[in-house]
């Protein structure tokens, strides 16, 4: 059984305070076409940070990926979806996606994206668990280094629950 945190790990402020943060370093450091979010657990980074941005010519395409099954474990498989319909030949992407654990989901997409034709790619990730990195891979926007904890909230989950929270908190085992 797990339970949350007594506290959040990262209170809504400070998130909406990073994510401007990011937004302008992007406005500042990329020109890109289209947006691509990893759902589901993106969902919530990528409209706040959208609505952040300055670049309000480009398009915004979902994939869906998944490697967790269920529980706290990768499966390590990964299952993209959704990523043919996007017409990404020649075009400049940025990926955001919630939190880089193993780096297997951003490694694998930037394999995809680069197949399909895209002329430059970078990344964004709300947070970076640097300890659990099992493929070399970097992203180019992070927006908090954090442990190696299971964290949930703000779009991320555990067995689907959690995602709508405004902060990020830790689950704890009880
Ligand atoms: P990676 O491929 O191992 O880097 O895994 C990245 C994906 O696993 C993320 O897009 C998340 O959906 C999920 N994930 C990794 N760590 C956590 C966590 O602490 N809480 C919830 N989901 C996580
Ligand atoms: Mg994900």
């Amino acid at each position: 059984m797990y339970k949350m945190s007594a506290k959040p790990m990262i209170p809504a402020e400070k998130i909406q305070a990073r994510v401007q943060e990011i937004a302008a370093d992007i406005n500042n450091s990329y020109e890109f076409d289209i947006v691509l979010s990893a759902l589901t657990g993106a969902f919530m980074f990528t409209t706040d940070l959208c609505r952040a941005m300055a670049n309000f010519k480009h398009r915004i395409a979902f994939i869906k990926a998944s490697s967790y099954g269920s529980g706290m474990e990768s499966s390590g498989k990964l299952k993209v979806s959704g990523i043919d319909g996007i017409d990404i030949k020649g075009k400049r992407v940025l990926i955001v996606d919630d939190i880089l654990d193993t780096g297997r989901t951003m490694y694998t997409l930037v394999g995809m994206l680069k197949e399909a034709g895209a002329t430059e790619i970078k990344t964004c990730v709300l947070m970076n668990k640097e300890a659990r990195r099992a493929v070399d891979y970097h992203a180019d926007y992070v927006g908090f280094e954090i442990e190696n904890e299971f964290v949930v909230g703000y779009g991320l989950d555990y067995d689907q629950d959690y995602r709508t929270l405004p902060e990020i908190w830790t689950l704890e085992e009880v």
